[in-house]
């Protein structure tokens, strides 16, 4: 699995960060980071209330742009050696820089100029997706929709929402879409995760998004599976991560499969790959021992994937 060329569009990068990196910052800057890491030295978090306490103590160690840069570096070396051709990284400006666009401007100036010298170097495409953190409120969202409209094309080409599903409604945030897409921004929400089929319709209806961040849960109303299969759009499905999070219990029974065979534009990817012990060969081994798909199943999801990537035409058709 490895040595097919994969597409990957959604993952977190503070989510993606290697444990080893973030113990030598916290090494170095005299940080406490005592009670993230098990005896093993992984992440470790009760639930996804606990998930998102971690994930706050890891960011808070990535506190400049050297560090953003110095962990994309090493997060999109991990992907080209797993194959990845194209990725699409999730970074929530309230991290860099607190939603302050001066602020953003240098983490991200210092980011496209990493991922610009990857490419180069080690072969692999990479796009920025600014990312609300939902249980942030709109007020911050708009901070967030903010940066990314002053930033927006080059390596910035889509906008996203991830956190807690289950904080408001999709409907709260439409400024910030808004405001996005007249930027030129693709756009992506989470929603399907922590929240059911209504969670998805709303996302998808009132924010207007192309692509959905998880979605699996759509699999409870089979009208709305229908309808997203019938309209195209594409789901950012993490079934490692879901099985990681206790919303399935296991391979065989996570929604991914159904959802295929239903017409979905299904698409796989690893959301926050140390939190959950996994990268993207080990999501398609899985995959293909539970429900025995092959090279010509994953070179479909990918297709959809590139289809639906935030970048341009000639972009698709070199990576696609
Ligand atoms: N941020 C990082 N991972 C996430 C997930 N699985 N759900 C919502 N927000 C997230
Ligand atoms: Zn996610």
């Amino acid at each position: 699995m490895k040595s097919l060329p994969k597409v990957e569009l959604h993952l977190h990068l503070e989510g993606a960060a290697p444990p080893a990196l973030i113990r030598d910052l916290a090494g170095q800057k005299r940080m406490d980071i005592a009670g993230i890491f098990d005896a093993g030295g992984a992440y470790t978090y009760k639930d996804f209330n606990d998930f998102l306490r971690v994930y706050d103590a890891v960011t808070n160690v990535l506190n400049t742009p050297a560090d953003y840069a110095r962990l994309l570096t090493e997060v999109l070396h991990k992907s080209a050696e797993d194959g990845v051709v194209y990725t699409e990284v999730f970074i929530a400006p309230a991290f860099c820089g607190g939603g302050d666009l001066h602020a953003w401007r240098d983490y991200l100036a210092a980011m496209q100029e990493t991922a610009a010298w990857v490419e180069k170097t080690a072969g692999i495409t990479s796009r920025a997706v600014a990312t609300v953190l939902r249980h942030l409120g709109p007020d911050n969202a708009r901070a967030t929709a903010r940066c990314a409209q002053e930033t927006a094309g080059g390596w910035l080409t889509g906008f996203g929402m991830a956190g807690m599903e289950t904080f408001g409604k999709p409907a709260d945030f439409r400024w910030s879409f808004d405001a996005a897409r007249e930027a030129g921004l693709g756009l992506t929400c989470h929603a399907g995760e922590w929240g059911g089929p209504d969670s998805v319709r709303q996302a998808w209806r009132d924010l207007g998004v192309s692509r959905i961040g998880h979605g699996v849960r759509a699999i409870e109303d089979p009208a709305l599976v229908r309808d997203l299969a019938e309209a195209g759009v594409t789901l950012e499905c993490c079934p490692g991560s879901n099985i990681a999070l206790g919303i399935y219990p296991n391979w065989t029974s996570h929604p991914v499969a159904r959802l295929a065979d239903a017409g979905c534009r299904v698409t796989i990817s690893t959301d926050d790959p140390p939190f959950f012990h996994t990268d993207l060969p080990r999501e398609y081994d899985h995959l293909a021992d539970a429900f025995g798909w092959t090279e010509a199943e994953f070179s479909a999801m990918n297709g959809f994937a590139i289809d639906a990537a935030f970048c341009d035409r000639p972009t698709k058709d070199r990576v696609g």
